[in-house]
């Protein structure tokens, strides 16, 4: 069975309280539970992981390799600066899709930067907790193409 690796970075353990006319006011559980939902109708199965570290995040998808077919991870503000996590990313043999609910490339300078831009196959921002679905979405296409 397809088995998809969602991964959550820094601060996504707040959504729900953090910031609510940025990213709404779903919590992070919620989002979890809808695309757990969308991919068992594809038939495939979520493995997930948040981490405000960025070593529990790299060491997780390290583990990944040969467990899971795919990775979908929001790296939250880390995907604005961490190169060991494209590192990480970068060798692992599935797919791989970032996510962000709001669209960083709208936001302050600082979001601007994507480090896992070009180890990843695509990006999905701005759509909300849609983000998620259209990330599913995007796996299963890319899995069957
Ligand atoms: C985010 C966008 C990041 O810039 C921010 O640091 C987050 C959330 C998003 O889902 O929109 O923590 O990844």
């Amino acid at each position: 069975m397809t088995s998809i690796l969602l991964l959550s970075g820094p601060n996504l353990d707040e959504l729900g309280i953090r910031s609510p006319e940025i990213y709404g006011t779903t919590s992070l559980d919620q989002h979890v539970e809808r695309s757990t939902a969308l991919a068992q109708q594809h038939g495939f199965t979520v493995v997930h992981l948040q981490s405000n570290f960025e070593g529990e995040l790299v060491e997780a998808i390290h583990a990944a390799r040969g467990v899971h077919d795919a990775i979908i991870i929001n790296p939250g503000a880390l995907g604005h600066y961490s190169w060991s996590l494209r590192d990480a990313l970068d060798a692992f043999p599935g797919t791989r899709i970032e996510v962000h609910l709001s669209n960083p490339a709208g936001r302050e300078d600082f979001r601007r930067t994507s480090t896992l831009a070009n180890v990843v196959n695509g990006t999905i921002a701005g759509f909300g907790s849609q983000s998620y679905d259209l990330a599913i979405e995007a796996v299963a296409r890319l899995l069957s193409a």
